[in-house]
């Protein structure tokens, strides 16, 4: 194992930015930058020998700074939505900042994607820290956040988050990688396979109703293998409202989804000790040029975010968000891979 960092640049606050990385014997390397504890680069060994990145990112902090797609971050306190921009807690109501029509998204106007973390960089990983004051875009308590990135010999990049508040506070945190296991182009004939059973149904505003629906005889199920874009167009009102995939998948167990690529012949093996995992076909991704001058756009990437239930505050039954002051919080999302073989 190779581990060694670098300057990024600064940001346009003028705070210096750096780039660590981790490199196994088999060539795999991982970049992650303390800007938004971010993972900005991920080479993977290919079919034909050679290495691919398969996440999306950007060469510089001025590209991370002026994109609000979240490219590689990590997001807290609150993935994804909460309706209405609020939550009751031990009998208050609080209110969080709504930066996605009337709720709250991705932790609000500045979330843990856009400062700066502590790092700390050992043989095989690098661990990104930040204390989220009390208050901080409405949520109450300082929570002491971690998220650490570390790369095995068996080509696994693990992300184990852990938090800690001195007050009842709600926390979920993931990571927003892009990937595409061809390192760019059209992710619509990669396959996936999820194992997941049910979904959480989106209302308005890509919002979770609290209802859950069976994936079975729907674009949703993807028990076995099927390419993205086999059903991603078909009329079904679920997807009109995300505008393609953009939904919370309720897991059956530890093993959340497989993707792979005949044309690269890598397989992602997404495994986690969290409930949900949010399939999100990058709908809403502007066009951009991403890291050497790589085009970026709509459907060229998919997200495989591990979390708690969006929403999940305001829907009865949901796995509970809420950190209790004191407690630790401790998640672990491993991203493994391989090569396939085609049958
Ligand atoms: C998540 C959401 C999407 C979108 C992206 C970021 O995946 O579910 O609706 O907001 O993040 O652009």
């Amino acid at each position: 194992m190779k581990a060694a960092s670098r300057s990024f640049g600064l940001t346009s606050r003028g705070e210096a930015v750096r780039a660590y990385t981790l490199e196994n014997s088999h060539g795999m390397q991982a970049t992650m930058i303390d800007y938004g504890a971010a993972l900005q680069s991920l080479l993977v060994r290919n079919r034909q020998g050679g290495l691919t990145d398969v996440v999306q990112g950007f060469d510089d902090v001025a590209g991370y700074e002026g994109q609000d797609a979240y490219i590689g971050a990590t997001i807290g306190r609150m993935a994804n939505r909460v309706g209405g921009a609020a939550f009751s807690l031990g009998g208050h109501r609080y209110a969080l900042y709504a930066n996605n029509g009337a709720n709250h998204l991705h932790g609000g106007q500045r979330g843990f994607d856009k400062y700066v973390w502590q790092a700390e960089q050992g043989e095989d990983f690098v661990r990104f820290s930040r204390l989220s004051p009390d208050g901080e875009e409405g949520y109450p308590g300082n929570l002491q956040v971690s998220v650490t990135y570390r790369l095995t010999e068996d080509n696994t990049l693990c992300l184990c988050y852990e938090a800690l508040c001195d007050r009842d506070t709600i926390v979920s945190l993931t990571n927003h990688s892009y990937f595409n296991l061809n390192g760019g182009g059209s992710v619509l004939e990669q396959q996936l396979q999820i194992n997941a059973q049910r979904y959480s149904e989106l209302g308005a505003g890509v919002l979770p109703t609290g209802r859950a629906l069976p994936v079975e005889g729907s674009p949703f199920d993807f028990r076995s293998f099927k390419p993205i874009g086999q059903d991603i167009d078909a009329k079904h009102p679920q997807l009109e409202l995300g505008g393609g995939y953009d939904h919370n998948f309720i897991l059956s167990g530890p093993l959340a989804a497989i993707a792979r690529s005949g044309e690269s012949g890598i397989a992602l093996r997404c495994e986690t000790d969290l409930p949900g995992l949010q399939f999100y076909t990058a709908n809403f991704l502007g066009n951009f040029t991403g890291k050497g001058g790589k085009a970026m756009g709509p459907r060229q990437a998919f997200c495989l975010e591990s979390q708690l239930f969006p929403n999940a505050m305001n829907c009865y039954g949901f796995p509970s968000p809420v950190l209790r002051a004191g407690e630790r919080m401790h998640h672990e999302t491993r991203y493994n891979f391989s090569l396939f073989e085609v049958e």
